[in-house]
């Protein structure tokens, strides 16, 4: 492991003891017979859902402590360095709604990351996966998800030091615990930033559909980004729809692309998930779909902060109620929408699969990803 893990006294500690790092995170080095006990030996039984980087799975330690098995499928070096980045990030945070370490595991061909298990698995899981057709996410739980979530990002950007932009924020890494507090989790996409930084040009990573229009075109990575994927999936959330979906003829469509319209008409009502029938709260709807849409302004210096969304979706920040709701749409190019599986994926009640995900594509491929529709914007007065 290279030197990013160093913070983490892996060469310092012994297996079983525990850390106390300066953030107050109590984590611990688990051996990987522990871990292969605690889950069955990785049995398929087990597995929560495999991502971009390897499998979850359920274990339960010794004492008693449900724990989920992050293994990491392949010892690349990119593997090894999402590895690194998010050990190194989770030892450093601290907050209710971030899903911090419990500890990790390096065997000399195996990367593994514990955390504690979550009984109500992630948002993707409600709203689209196993538990869609329960409709467990009422309205109460669907708002308390859209602030703890936008608590979480807002301690990632201003409260740790240095700043942290996550850089995967979607529905599969919204976890939710036994109250539905929501958890933000996998800072193995994170960015560091140093102080006095604004932003950063990198290598474009991250879930299509989630992806800020500065970020997918030229690998601009600021707080911004974050905050344009939370409007996606504030939008997922309150209108139960995907971020991209496959229409009847195989036509993909943006959340963005679908919602224009009705924001346009000023048809709020009309967006939101008909699983709520009608049980919902009409002013604190009008205030989410416009904090959403304030978020996925193409231009960045536009979106608000998390602090200004946070304040908005409580409702003492006036913002959103002086500034005019539009909506901007962005439409994938054709090559773009092929690499992404998230509409094809069926609901068939079994662990839930990565999609979406570009990995480490190269800003160069990623070239004017987006047919825009020029100033087609659309103004409405909340
Ligand atoms: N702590 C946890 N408790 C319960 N379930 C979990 C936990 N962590 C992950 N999962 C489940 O495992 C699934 C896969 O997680 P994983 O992070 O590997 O992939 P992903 O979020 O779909 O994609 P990505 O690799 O881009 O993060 C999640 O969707 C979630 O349902
Ligand atoms: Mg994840």
């Amino acid at each position: 492991m290279g030197s990013a893990l160093c913070c983490c006294s892996s060469d310092k500690v012994d297996e079983g003891v525990s850390v106390v790092t300066p953030g107050n995170t109590t984590w611990r080095i688990f051996t990987y017979k522990e871990l292969h006990t605690a889950t069955n030996g990785f049995r398929d039984d087990n597995m929560l859902g495999e991502g971009g980087f390897g499998s979850v799975y359920l274990g339960k330690t010794s004492d008693g402590l449900q724990i989920a098995v992050k293994k990491l499928k392949a010892m690349t070096s990119k593997a090894e360095m999402e590895f690194a980045v998010e050990v190194e990030v989770l030892g450093r945070v601290r907050h209710k709604n971030l899903l911090g370490l419990r500890g990790y595991c390096v065997g000399t061909d195996q990367r593994l990351i514990v955390y504690d298990y979550m009984p109500n698995l992630s948002l993707l899981s409600h709203l689209h996966g196993q538990y869609s057709r329960e409709v467990l996410l009422d309205w109460k739980r669907r708002m308390k998800i859209a602030i703890g979530s936008a608590e979480g990002i807002l301690y990632l950007h201003h409260e740790v030091t240095p700043h942290i932009i996550h850089r995967d924020i979607k529905a599969s890494n919204v976890l939710l615990d036994s109250d539905f507090e929501p958890l933000v989790a996998d800072f193995g996409f994170a960015k560091l930033i140093p102080e006095g930084v604004s932003h950063m040009t990198t290598r474009v990573k991250g879930t299509l559909g989630y992806l800020a229009p500065e970020y997918a075109m030229w690998g601009k990575v600021s707080e911004s980004c974050d905050v344009y994927s939370f409007g996606i999936l504030l939008l997922e959330l309150l209108t139960g729809r995907k971020p991209i979906e496959k229409l009847p003829g195989g036509v993909k469509r943006t959340i963005t692309e679908w919602a224009e319209p009705f924001i346009a008409k000023g048809r709020f009502k009309d967006l939101v998930d008909p699983k709520l029938r009608g049980n919902f709260d009409e002013n604190q709807l009008k205030q989410a779909i416009n904090v959403a849409a304030l978020c996925v302004q193409n231009e960045p210096e536009k979106r608000p902060s998390m602090k200004e969304v946070v304040g908005m979706l409580k409702g003492y920040d006036s913002r959103g109620k002086v500034m005019k709701t539009r909506m901007h749409s962005v439409k994938y190019r054709e090559e773009l929408l092929a690499l992404d599986q998230t509409s094809d994926d069926d609901d068939d009640g079994g662990p839930e699969e990565s999609y979406g995900v570009f990995g480490a594509m190269e800003v160069q491929k990623m070239q004017d990803p987006y047919r825009r529709y020029g100033d087609r914007k659309t103004t409405k007065n909340v």
